[in-house]
């Protein structure tokens, strides 16, 4: 980060709502520190080294000029992920969750017992996902601990923005994959927590998260700890998965007969908060979406998983948060989902968001609304829109520079005349990471394509 930067180009990006602003001739110029210091649309080219000076930087920054056929976007931001399943992402299609997680994912999970394995597989994964264009990204480790410090170490290390979790689970789930006990759980949450807190002491780039796996597999002492935990840190995010299938919620509320759904659950121990992010939500009552609206929690939607394993064709009520003015974002779900691109996300959203139309009449999502989803809205569930998700003086700047012309890519060609809208569109739609150039996070590049033939 020793650098400034400057870009002067095409710049969009949603600054309040699912509503984009497209900023056409603009400087966004960002400090040696990675914040960003200055915008400003309807520049000329000839004035920029006048407005560059006036800035007053310690160093001449390195100026990135798009071509017409770049623009510059807030980095995706992925709220459900489990690292720990980047090597079976795919696998089990079809099987209904809890035989998924026996058959498919216990086995897969147990293997990061091994550090070694830990860090070949979590190095991949990150990798993968920063090549994706995913600057910040909810993860769920392993139950291991010395594991789950390895990915902690791995995001850092790469430069990605991450909350990193130790899952708990101390019951319903084979002895050769469980946390011995609930003390034993909760020791291991608060080593990996201070092991995290002391790698980025301030939280800049890794932050821990409580990561219950979800009630079936926490015992009631252990959700009780966990609810402790959240309650001393008021900091620290929480991330579970709520309302998922039918047949994860029936075995739930057989647990715990007590409770009349799974947001009273949560409440009553203290973990669902208005940091708390909330995977699937797919089955939910009036009464229930309610109740998050008024714990102002976040929902992680993951339409590519929710329509191809843990409980068949899962329509989430997505326009109904957002009219309930509830946090959302999107989750590849890697692992539960076959893909690990937030494009795919953005498009299975619109998918599933028709499918819901037509059999219970909501209006379906808008391409729009999904660019919101994967950078603002999931920026707000992630509780960390004071800092990223859009393009605003003081926040970080994390960002990619898209490329809609290149000699290997396949998105819908652009073609003259073509409005900065429509070129956008053609990329959510039909582009992939050959048209993520550059990838910024916290002002330090982390990936560069080559410039190719189509571009130059
Ligand atoms: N519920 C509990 N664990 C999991 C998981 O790993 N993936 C999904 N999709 N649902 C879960
Ligand atoms: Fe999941």
């Amino acid at each position: 980060m020793a650098n400034s930067l400057a870009f002067y180009g095409i710049v969009v990006h949603c600054r309040e709502d699912t509503e984009i602003e497209i900023l056409e001739a603009c400087l966004l110029v960002v400090a040696a520190d990675g914040r960003i210091i200055h915008i400003s649309s309807g520049v000329h080219r000839d004035d920029l080294p006048s407005l560059l000076g006036r800035l007053q930087l310690s160093q001449e920054p390195r100026l990135r000029i798009l071509s017409k056929t770049e623009f510059l976007i807030p980095g995706f931001v992925d709220t459900h992920n489990h690292a720990c399943q980047w090597g079976q992402r795919g696998l089990g299609g079809g099987l209904h969750i809890l035989d998924w997680l026996n058959q498919v994912t216990f086995p897969n999970e147990a293997a990061f017992q091994d550090p070694e394995h830990a860090k070949r597989l979590y190095s991949a994964c990150v990798a993968g996902f920063i090549k994706q264009g995913v600057t910040t990204c909810s993860y769920y480790g392993s139950l291991h601990g010395d594991a789950t410090k390895v990915l902690a170490d791995v995001c850092l290390a790469k430069g990605q923005r991450a909350l990193v979790g130790k899952c708990n689970m101390d019951r319903h789930a084979p002895s050769y994959y469980k946390d011995k006990d609930d003390a034993e759980s909760l020791q291991v949450t608060q080593s990996v927590i201070d092991y995290i807190r002391g790698i980025d002491a301030t939280g800049i780039l890794i932050k821990p998260v409580l990561t219950p796996r979800f009630a079936i597999c926490c015992t009631d002492n252990l959700l009780a700890g966990l609810g402790k935990i959240a309650t001393q840190n008021p900091d620290l995010p929480i991330q579970t998965h709520f309302n998922e299938a039918r047949q994860e919620i029936d075995m739930t509320l057989s647990l715990f007969p007590q409770f009349a759904n799974e947001a009273d659950l949560y409440k009553f121990y203290g973990l669902l908060t208005n940091r708390t992010i909330l995977a699937h939500c797919t089955l939910m009552t009036d009464e229930e979406i309610e109740k998050l609206r008024q714990a102002d929690s976040g929902v992680a939607h993951c339409p590519i998983a929710n329509t191809t394993v843990g409980g068949g064709f899962m329509a989430a009520p997505i326009h109904r948060f957002l009219k309930a003015g509830i946090k959302v974002g999107l989750g590849t779900d890697n692992g539960g989902g076959f893909s690990s691109s937030i494009l795919d996300a953005i498009r299975q959203a619109i998918i599933v968001s028709n499918a819901r139309q037509l059999m219970h009449g909501d209006p379906s999502l808008s391409v729009w609304q999904c660019f919101y989803l994967a950078t603002l809205g999931g920026a707000r569930v992630c509780s960390l829109d004071h800092k990223v998700g859009n393009f605003q003086v003081g926040k970080d700047f994390d960002g990619l520079v898209i490329r809609t012309e290149t000699d290997d890519g396949v998105m819908t060609m652009v073609q003259e005349g073509d409005s900065v809208r429509t070129v956008l569109e053609k990329f959510l739609i039909s582009g992939d990471d050959r048209n993520i150039a550059e990838v910024y996070i916290r002002g330090r590049q982390l990936k560069c394509l080559p410039l190719s033939s189509a571009s130059t």
